[in-house]
């Protein structure tokens, strides 16, 4: 591994999401540290390499479409750690991570696509495992603040010799949309795979789940009170991708040894002020669903922002996140947690959870959970776990768990 030219190969990295990466990457990647560019289009490359201001300066810009997967093992084998940006991932994905199995290049990326990664844990999970392989999906804000929020709370929990039961989490945000978030979403529809990720379990592999437990945890609908946040849940449109990621964190936490609880479950909301507001937000997704999977989306495309682009500067950093957490442990006792950031969700703290994702596979390999020897398609907590956590906080992110509310 330490033979292969980078440390740290970003793909993608003339694309809206992959440009910011570059500019982190500039800013904030250590001395020593080798990193280069890649993607399929050289002049836009060069111009993220420009733009981006910094002590850090990438290595090497290559080109690399991933319609030619010749191109693509070209650079993934020269690379210890890929970081995916090019999306829709179920379009341009699979040769990226194929290829990093292949040459047991360790991965990450930031889809919200459940169905597709569905489809890498069958093709990829078994032999990623055995290889110690870390491919590790969800690394934006679907779904690190929910994924490291529930695992510092199980770990608080476990602390006092206690299982963790239930966890609720309460998302409140404001930023802006990319043109490559549209885009997933749409794909989703056309490529006729919406109804797969409604399974509340999607992610799981072969564990088996209880009807009871099926029921408790498909996506909740309609809008309710909560007495214990004080607020009025609605349902959230991230929740889909970020239950099931916190349920597979689980389910590979206990084949590791390290159960979260045997009544572990993991639901996730919007939180607002009124009642109004919470009806409001539910029957606006409803209505967004529905038009995603009617001819209407053919109008959204039109509407929505475009693949390359996105909010403005003004929008990326003004932007914000707080995600309140509520477990109850297998004894009754409430542990209370927060994950709390600035700057635009899916751009500002999508990126720094990202980036940091990457150095953590690259600098902090024999401080990951689970050893050196640890693989398969991973998720957040399983395969980076306090590593990120440490890292994050160090960028300025609020990941907490007591005993108290915040
Ligand atoms: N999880 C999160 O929190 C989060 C947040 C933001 C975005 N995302 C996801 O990230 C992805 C990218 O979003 P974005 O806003 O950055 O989109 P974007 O600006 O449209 O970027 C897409 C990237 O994919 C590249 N690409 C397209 N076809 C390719 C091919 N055949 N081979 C290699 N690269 C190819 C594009 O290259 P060119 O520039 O050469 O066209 C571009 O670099 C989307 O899937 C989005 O849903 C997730």
């Amino acid at each position: 591994m330490d033979s292969r030219p980078f440390d740290v190969l970003l793909y993608g990295a003339g694309g809206f999401t992959g440009r910011q990466t570059v500019a982190y990457f500039a800013a904030h990647a250590p001395a020593g540290l080798r990193w280069a560019l890649a993607g399929r289009h050289l002049d836009r490359l060069e111009a993220a390499r420009a733009a981006a201001v910094g002590p850090s300066r990438p290595a090497q810009v290559l080109k690399a479409d991933s319609r030619d997967r010749a191109s693509v093992d070209t650079v993934v084998s020269r690379a210890r750690v890929v970081l995916n940006t090019a999306g829709p991932f179920a379009l341009y994905g699979d040769p990226v991570v194929d290829a990093c199995v292949r040459f047991r290049t360790h991965y990450v990326d930031i889809t919200g696509e459940t169905t597709w990664v569905a489809d890498l844990i069958q093709r990829h999970h078994a032999r990623a495992a055995a290889d110690g392989v870390r491919i590790i999906p969800f690394c934006g804000v679907d779904s690190v603040p929910s994924d490291l929020g529930a695992f510092l709370l199980v770990r608080f929990l476990r602390a006092q010799g206690v299982g963790c039961g239930p966890v609720k989490a309460a998302f409140r945000l404001r930023g802006g949309l990319n043109g490559g978030t549209v885009a997933s979403a749409i794909q989703l529809f056309e490529s006729g795979q919406a109804y797969r990720a409604q399974e509340p379990f999607l992610l799981d592999g072969p564990a088996a789940h209880t009807p009871e437990e099926v029921a408790a945890s498909v996506d909740p609908l309609r809008p309710r009170w909560d007495a214990d946040f004080g607020r009025w849940l609605a349902p959230f449109v991230m929740a889909p991708v970020n239950t099931r990621v916190v349920r597979r964190s689980a389910a590979l936490a206990a084949l590791a040894g390290e159960a979260y609880g045997a009544h572990f479950a993991y639901q996730e909301y919007l939180s607002v002020k009124s009642r109004l507001q919470a009806s409001a937000m539910a029957a606006g997704l409803s209505v967004f669903q529905a038009a995603l999977g009617s001819p209407a989306r053919h109008l959204l495309k039109r509407l929505l922002p475009g693949p390359g682009t996105g909010p403005s500067e003004d929008v990326i950093t003004s932007g914000w996140l707080r995600c309140d957490f509520l477990a109850v442990g297998e004894d009754g006792r409430k542990a209370y947690g927060l994950v709390r950031d600035t700057g635009d969700p899916g751009n500002a703290i999508t990126v720094k959870c990202l980036c940091e994702s990457a150095l953590a596979l690259a600098q902090d390999a024999a401080r990951l959970p689970g050893g050196t020897g640890r693989g398969g398609i991973l998720t957040p907590a399983v395969g980076l776990g306090d590593v990120l956590v440490e890292r994050l906080r160090a960028r300025g992110m609020v990941l907490s768990a007591s005993s108290s509310p915040p």
